[in-house]
């Protein structure tokens, strides 16, 4: 007789999607491929870091591919979409995420031009690219989801430092332009916002992890819950997969009610406490 499970298989939600993740190799990028992956999907993992990038794509099967490409270099994205459509058959799913960023915030007063070239460079001609590109092989299709990491600081002033603010803003603005024009191809355009994640290198060991997330948990507003990469690639899967057919034009932040709460009332007042 056969035997009969009553427990379901978990829903791949993107099913027969084909995506690219630019930014693959390490961090929020590997986190999403693998998810990705695990929701059915084929996935291009995008980036300049071959080995890692070679690495992950291994370790993940036939349905992940790894491409070396510059983001802010036109002909390395051309190529990138060249070469997902040539593996896979079509793309469904553009996720600009590819990034660069500071580590420590300096003064106005100290910032060189060429960082702020270089931000624009990678965070925000980069995703111009990648929207672009992925968008001429999307319109026929009538369908397509792009995404772009940005950041929380598109909400909250004092957090990063200018370049990268300026940078990650204007990806916002220009998503919700996108969002107008590709809408009228059946295309939809959003982005996800993090609050903040430690990357996972060599040189974090326990004790900075603890220290961070002991940080963050002071400073954030949803206490007891730490945030992670993970976090970023749920929302990426819900942005992409059929669930969220109608939502476009969004800065999807992920930040636990940061943004939304200005502590100095809560300290003067001691409310709640
Ligand atoms: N970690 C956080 O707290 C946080 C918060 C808000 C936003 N973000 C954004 O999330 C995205 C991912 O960051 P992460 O935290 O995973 O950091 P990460 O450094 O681990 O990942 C960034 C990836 O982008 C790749 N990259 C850099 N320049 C590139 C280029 N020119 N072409 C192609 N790939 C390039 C890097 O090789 C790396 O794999 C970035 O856009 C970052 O700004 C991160």
């Amino acid at each position: 007789m056969e035997e009969i499970s009553c427990v379901s298989a978990p829903k791949k939600r993107l099913e027969g999607k084909v995506a690219i993740i630019t930014g693959g190799a390490s961090g929020i990028g590997a986190t999403t491929v693998r998810i990705f992956i695990e929701n059915g999907a084929k996935v291009v993992v995008a980036d300049i870091q071959d080995q890692q990038g070679e690495e992950i794509a291994a370790k993940l099967g036939k349905n992940a591919h790894y491409v070396h490409c510059d983001v802010s270099k036109e002909d390395d994205v051309k190529d990138l979409i060249d070469a997902t459509i040539s593996k896979f058959g079509h793309l469904d799913v553009m996720y600009n995420n590819a990034g660069v960023y500071d580590v420590t915030i300096k003064s106005v007063l100290d910032t060189e031009l060429a960082d702020l070239e270089r931000k624009i460079s990678v965070n925000l001609i980069g995703s111009f690219l990648g929207a672009k590109y992925a968008a001429k092989a999307m319109i026929n299709n009538k369908k397509g989801c792009i995404l772009f990491t940005t950041s929380c600081c598109t909400k909250v002033a004092g957090i990063a430092s200018h370049t990268y603010v300026a940078s990650k803003y204007a990806i916002v603005g220009m998503c919700k332009n996108l969002a107008v024009e590709l809408g009228l191809h059946g295309i939809r355009v959003n982005c996800i916002s993090p609050f903040a994640i430690l990357p996972s290198n060599n040189i974090i060991n326990n004790e900075i992890k603890s220290r961070f997330e002991l940080i963050i948990s002071n400073i954030g507003n949803l206490k007891g819950i730490n945030h992670n990469k993970e976090d970023v690639a749920n929302a990426a899967v819900f942005l992409a997969s059929d669930e969220g057919k109608y939502l476009s034009g969004h800065n999807l932040v992920i930040d636990g009610g940061f943004s939304v709460v200005n502590p100095s009332f809560l300290k003067i007042t001691g409310q709640y406490t």
